[in-house]
């Protein structure tokens, strides 16, 4: 524009607004840095020492014993703080050392700080001693990708989120090559410990590596991370030892804070049904803690469906005097009539929107799903074993998948020893969607596990809903009801007299609330016939507007918007509770490397209670293990703690369901967490399930 002079490029890149606009580094990042984590009382002393007890028990596996004799017997050890030892007590926790420590597995907020406790207790305890971050997960191990952590590097990452840091990676060191190459920069580093920071599957590969190790002299430590929430370490008489791994408050507030947004957008814009599938590969606690947290409307728990029992089925069984094993546990076909009729319930009340939380792993938990998962991951193992290309590399297409599947089919037919895959087995299969038939045929992790995050769960279950709610509303059993005073104003003003169409309109007219319209009026057509029958209009005569529109107002469309919470909430900035756990888990690692503890697990004792009342221990990670099947072969592995359905948590939740739900006049019974707070009084210090939980436990 002539006249008016413009700024320049390089002026607008230096104005100060600008400057601190592009920026990498934003105030919160640089609060978050600056803040020290809370430091367990033992921590506050020079020197901590480790006391073995008796007190916990657990029962051992065969095989654990067999395969992991040298640290099968490990006890659980306390951390006590020391104001002085004796020299050779000094001398071996001061003594310069190098220790490595490695991420594996998904990320999980929180793991920078362990790192940060670990390298600050190192460097306290012997200035010159090193700490090594091996890059890219185990990788970093076998191939001797490392970095020297300094303190700038450390600083850079205090109390922020994701493994950034030396990110992280899922492969799992199994094979005796593996092993070798691990030992063989374990010696180049003249590694004294390695801290393995992972779920049960790394946690279970830190047991093997202490075994392996235990010769050289490197100790081997875990630490237990997964948003899952799955770690949870009783011992026999149910004392809680570790109540819950790290990420997962974090993760859990982060899904919640979006998902309660949902809700308050569903009940203001009450047009959408929002389905939220919620990360869990397995277990549904982080589902269960969303439900706390948010209140949504439906949440469903993998656990409770497995849990089910079909009661009609069973009587039926009783009376005709034989066993009915469907009965028990949860079909995929029942479950999408049970979110149906929440779907229905809500609409009879004008409340054709709502919010449904899903878990990740829900399928686990479905019989004949679960079936296909055990019997797809034999046929796969099997093939690999006795092929020379991997079953995925010589299929590539899914045709061709299921194309080896009809031919096992056959297989059945003519050899009747032959029971892995029957024609009955791949016709159910056929019926299933590609998509998920795909995804049900899909690699493997490395771990063996199956990987649900890549299942469009949701999708399979709201197939069956959308199908089962078009049947309902044919039948005039889907209708969204008419609040009666709205009925009534807008016939009034329409000059109509809202007692002579009532009765015949609606079915509960005069007894509800909500007034619905009678089942057979499912079209315009079936409504000029029901008027006319009843002769509110003549043949030939037009509907009047005012009962035409408040017709289509009680005729619904299930409109869905379907998301999927995980990578977002995984790579949150950790809550202070995430933040604070963490820093101590980092300092018990160290205390359990300086007093030489091997197979041994870190954990924070009594994080439901205040933070004066944490107590930081090892656990013995070989009496965890038990026989689990993996790749479609039995494998020594940690146990994963699912949903308990006999929990406090659990049953508090069961006890809302119908309050949650609202499927009755009235307001909705949202929760609003908001957003993690760094700073400020509102943030909930930790998890609700923990603090529900913890009520059970005491009583
Ligand atoms: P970890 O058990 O390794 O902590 O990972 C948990 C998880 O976040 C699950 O919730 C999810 O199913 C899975 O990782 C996703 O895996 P990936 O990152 O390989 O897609």
């Amino acid at each position: 524009m002539p006249g008016k002079e413009t700024i320049s490029l390089e002026e607008i890149l230096n104005h100060p607004t600008v400057k601190k606009a592009i920026d990498d580094v934003n105030a919160e990042s640089l609060e978050r840095r600056a803040y020290s984590p809370l430091r367990c009382e033992v921590f506050s002393h020079p020197y901590t020492v480790l006391r073995e007890t008796d007190r916990y028990r657990f029962e051992l596996d065969r095989q654990a014993e067999k395969l992991l004799p040298d640290i099968i017997a490990n006890k659980v050890q306390l951390v006590e703080g020391k104001d002085s030892v004796d020299d050779e007590v000094a001398r071996r926790y001061g003594k310069k050392r190098h220790i490595g420590i490695v991420f594996s597995g998904g990320p999980a907020p929180g793991g920078h700080n362990v790192i940060a406790g670990l390298y600050d207790a190192a460097k306290k305890a012997n200035p010159d001693s090193r700490v090594y971050g091996f890059l890219v997960g185990p990788d970093g191990i076998i191939e001797n990708e490392a970095v020297e952590l300094s303190d700038d590097l450390v600083n850079r990452y205090r109390n922020l989120g994701g493994f950034t840091m030396i990110k992280t990676g899922r492969t799992k060191i199994d094979s005796k090559e593996k092993i070798a190459l691990s030992r063989e920069t374990c010696r180049r580093l003249d590694l004294d410990a390695l801290v393995v920071v992972g779920g049960d599957d790394s946690n279970t590969n830190a047991a093997f590596l202490a075994q392996e190790m235990m010769a050289d002299g490197v100790q081997i430590l875990g630490v237990p991370k997964t948003i899952d929430g799955d770690i949870q370490v009783r011992d026999v008489a149910g004392n809680v030892l570790c109540a819950m791994s790290f990420g997962f408050h974090t993760a859990a507030r982060a899904f919640a804070n979006a998902i309660g947004n949902l809700c308050t957008d569903s009940s203001s814009d009450i047009k959408y049904w929002h389905i939220c599938k919620v990360m869990g590969r397995v277990a549904s606690h982080l589902a269960l803690e969303v439900a706390l947290q948010t209140h949504a409307n439906m949440t469903l728990i993998g656990e409770d469906l497995a849990d089910y029992t079909d009661t009609v089925r069973l009587e039926k069984a009783q009376r005709d005097g034989t066993c009915d094993f469907n009965a028990y546990g949860m079909t995929l076909r029942h479950l999408s009539r049970v979110i149906c009729e929440a779907v229905v319930g809500r609409a009879a009340v004008g409340k054709n929107y709502g919010v449904i939380v899903i878990p990740e792993g829900v399928l686990e938990f479905i019989n004949e799903i679960q079936v296909f998962i055990i019997k797809l991951n034999t046929i796969i193992a099997e093939y690999n074993q006795t092929h020379d290309t991997d079953f995925h590399s010589a299929f590539l297409r899914l045709e061709d998948k299921l194309e080896y599947l009809r031919r096992l089919a056959q297989r059945s037919r003519e050899d009747t020893s032959f029971r892995l895959w029957h024609t009955r087995d791949d016709d159910l299969f056929s019926d299933i969607p590609a998509f998920f038939q795909e995804g049900l045929l899909m690699e493997r992790d490395s771990h063996g596990n199956f990987q649900f995050s890549q299942v469009e769960t949701e999708k399979v279950l709201l197939g069956l809903v959308i199908d089962y709610l078009n049947i309902l509303k044919e039948e005039g059993r889907y209708k969204i009801g008419i609040q009666k005073d709205y009925y009534r104003k807008t016939m009034e003003k329409a000059g109509l007299d809202p007692n002579r169409y009532g009765p015949v309109l609606f079915k509960n007219y005069g007894a509800d609330e909500y007034l619905l319209v009678k089942p057979a009026v499912i079209s315009v057509k079936t409504l000029n016939q029901v008027l006319n029958n009843e002769g509110l209009i003549k043949t030939g005569e037009k509907i009047p507007a005012a009962v035409e529109k408040l017709f289509k107002k009680s005729m619904p469309s299930f409109k869905t918007q379907i998301h999927f919470y995980g990578y977002d909430g995984r790579g949150n900035d950790p809550t202070r509770f995430d933040c604070n756990y963490t820093y101590n888990l980092g300092l018990t690692v160290f205390s359990l490397i300086a007093n030489g503890a091997t197979g041994q697990m870190a954990a924070i004792k009594n994080l439901d209670m205040d933070f004066s009342k944490w107590e930081p221990i090892g656990i013995p990670i070989a009496p965890l293990m038990h026989l689990e099947e993996r790749k479609g072969k039995l494998a020594l592995v940690i146990e994963k703690s699912i949903v308990d359905v006999d929990s406090v948590a659990f049953r508090v939740v069961k006890a809302q369901r119908e309050k949650w739900l609202a499927a009755t006049p009235g307001d909705d019974h949202y929760r609003r967490p908001g957003p993690i707070r760094f700073t400020g009084k509102s943030e909930e210090d930790r998890p609700i399930t923990l603090e529900l939980n913890a009520i059970g436990a005491r009583n």
